[in-house]
């Protein structure tokens, strides 16, 4: 039980002058297609939310089926359905003044994500935007996270106008020269967030000899359980090599308070959540939160700086 008074716990945290009354929000593409899934995620104890990424047009995305819950995670190729960018501004100017939220976005070419982010910056949007440089799932288009040339080319370009706080959303890295390869870049712009990781791309998952999505022959990114290693790892490692003023947000794998425990204690601000909330539903967030605060009163942790970032290792 956690009692009032004297204990004082809390899971306060913030990125630049943006201030969460906990750490959770959903990931981007579960809960936030549109005003009536924004609207849930709005209605639930996370502190606030993230849209679907969002292009410069509405997009259909791929032909069903596209998303398929496995036993220990989920494959997905949805292809960027989205609303388009003009829908989630105007959505976004509806919200109350003092609530802080996350615009992703990105452009199916540089040409597009320049357009994009100047009409963003144009707008009266005044919370935080998600540059998401790691979709695997439209065909034909690389993750450009993967490319660091390209990487830094089109960041040193953003930086040039761009001047709202942004972030972005990085698909996992699995070698350790890529850690400090991309560290390298990241470090010479003024990010708000890195967001730690996207889907495991194009994984394969079968039942009954079949592939179970129709897109790109069965090939998906893959969430849950299966990631939550990666995740850690690659929260972990850029904690360890990002300046301090760029924030970790940790995606992956969380579905308890065990799980965003963890993350924090790699180096986690925000935590965000997806197959988790696409199985079971924004309840997810109650469910979390407590089992967290739990965590912490059992440990003696009054707030989430007693912890974020002290992984112990073994001497
Ligand atoms: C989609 C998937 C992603 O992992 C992503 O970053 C962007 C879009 C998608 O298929 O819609």
């Amino acid at each position: 039980m956690l009692r009032k008074g004297g204990n004082m716990l809390s899971t306060k945290t913030s990125i630049r002058n943006f201030e969460f009354d906990n750490p959770f929000m959903n990931a981007s593409g579960v809960m936030c297609y549109d005003r009536n899934e924004l609207t849930q995620m709005m209605d639930s104890v996370a502190a606030t939310f993230v849209t679907k990424t969002a292009t410069l047009e509405e997009r259909a995305g791929n032909p069903l089926p596209r998303y398929k819950s496995t036993e220990l995670g989920s494959i997905n190729s949805m292809g960027l359905p989205n609303m388009g960018i003009e829908y989630y501004l105007e959505f976004l100017e509806t919200l109350p003044e003092d609530m802080t939220v996350f615009l992703s976005t990105t452009g199916l070419s540089k040409n597009e994500i320049h357009t994009l982010l100047k009409r963003i910056k144009e707008s009266n949007f005044n919370g935080l935007v998600e540059l998401n440089l790691s979709c695997p799932n439209v065909v034909g288009k690389p993750q450009l996270a993967y490319d660091f040339e390209a990487t830094d080319t089109i960041l040193s370009e953003v930086f040039e106008y761009f001047d709202k706080p942004l972030g972005i959303k990085l698909p996992p890295y699995f070698d350790m020269v890529h850690f400090d390869m991309a560290a390298a870049i990241f470090n010479k712009y003024d990010l708000a967030f890195v967001n730690c990781v996207n889907s495991i791309g194009n994984g394969l998952v079968i039942e009954d000899e079949s592939v179970v999505i129709k897109p790109k022959a069965g090939f998906g990114g893959i969430g849950g359980d299966y990631i939550k290693p990666t995740a850690l790892a690659n929260v972990n490692a850029f904690y360890k090599r990002l300046k301090p003023s760029i924030k970790i947000i940790g995606t992956g794998g969380v579905k308890s308070g065990v799980d965003a425990f963890q993350h924090i204690l790699c180096g986690a601000t925000m935590v965000q959540i997806g197959t988790a909330l696409q199985e079971e539903g924004t309840a997810i967030f109650e469910k979390v939160l407590t089992e967290l605060k739990e965590i912490m009163h059992d440990k003696g942790y009054k707030s989430l700086d007693d912890f974020r970032g002290k992984l112990k290792v073994i001497e």
